[in-house]
């Protein structure tokens, strides 16, 4: 398929919430394959270090895993899996997997997205819950992070607070939000201006809006099924959801790389 968009450089992104349950890995392994979908060729890091989910997601049994690549076990190759079109790799099955010092865990991941960098147009860090190690980890190697809000206090202030703690370390991180669980697209839009609101009045910090998922049974479905969105049967109307956060990616991805080589000439 043609690509729409050239691009020039690989473009790394997390996506993240500080919350669990708020549907960061359906949105990671929806967007990952509507992007390869749309032409590219899209790797899916999945950073959660014991319970790692995109593979479950994508119906794909996973054994060579970068935890067991620290212990020798395998070669970086074999951590590439190829599903639904897209390349997944996964941090480690088991919590007891993980049983290395962060900084281990960290240097074995540099190392695995540099390498897919060399043959993918993206790569998709998927991570787990909280503000620990592996997300800020996450946030670091990426240009950009998908925040997944969702319409309740305890999400909206566990964003906010991993917000605020990105921005003392970085004042110029870049963060773009995504809504999930809207009932529709309005109330997504109120559920974005007001996240951006409190942002705004206590941060001095915007977000950018990526779009919304409606709550629906199909993407309980999906995931009952383990097949992405695009795999489903019958009419879909969340697959132009998926497409309107896609094209947000791609163009946001186009305009840094025009950013970066204004700064670089
Ligand atoms: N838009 C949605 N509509 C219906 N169910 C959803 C939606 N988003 C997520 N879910 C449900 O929530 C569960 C948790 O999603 P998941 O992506 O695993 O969250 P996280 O990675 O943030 O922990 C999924 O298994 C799915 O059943
Ligand atoms: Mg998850």
């Amino acid at each position: 398929m043609k690509q729409s968009i050239e691009l020039e450089q690989p473009f790394v992104f997390t996506v993240i919430s500080g919350k669990g349950g708020v549907g960061k890995s359906m949105t990671s392994v929806n967007t990952a394959t509507m992007l390869s979908k749309l032409g590219y060729k899209v790797a899916l890091l999945d950073a959660d270090l014991g319970l790692a989910n995109c593979a479950t997601l994508l119906n794909e049994p996973v054994s060579a895993t970068v935890s067991t690549w620290i212990e020798g076990k395998c070669g970086i190759e074999d951590l590439l899996y190829y599903t639904s079109g897209i390349t997944l790799v996964t941090g480690a099955n088991e919590p007891g997997e993980n049983k290395f010092k962060p900084d281990l865990f960290m240097d074995a991941l540099d190392q695995v997205t540099l390498y897919l960098k060399q043959d993918h147009d993206f790569v998709i860090i998927d991570t787990p819950a909280g503000a620990g190690e592996m997300s800020l980890w996450a946030l670091d190697i990426s240009q950009v992070g998908i925040l997944v809000l969702v319409d309740e206090p305890t999400a909206i202030s566990d964003v906010y607070r991993l917000c605020k703690y990105v921005f003392n370390i970085d004042p110029e991180y870049h963060f773009a939000s995504i809504v999930n669980y809207a009932e529709s697209e309005e109330t997504a839009q109120s559920t974005y201006q007001r996240f951006n609101t409190i942002l705004n009045y206590f941060l001095n910090k915007q977000t950018q809006y990526f779009g919304f998922i409606p709550a629906s049974d199909l993407v309980r479905q999906s995931v009952q099924r383990q097949k992405p969105l695009l795999q489903m049967e019958g009419p879909n109307s969340i697959l132009k959801e998926f497409e309107f956060i896609a094209e947000n990616v791609l163009a946001y991805a186009k305009n840094r790389e025009k950013t970066l080589l204004k700064t670089v000439h």
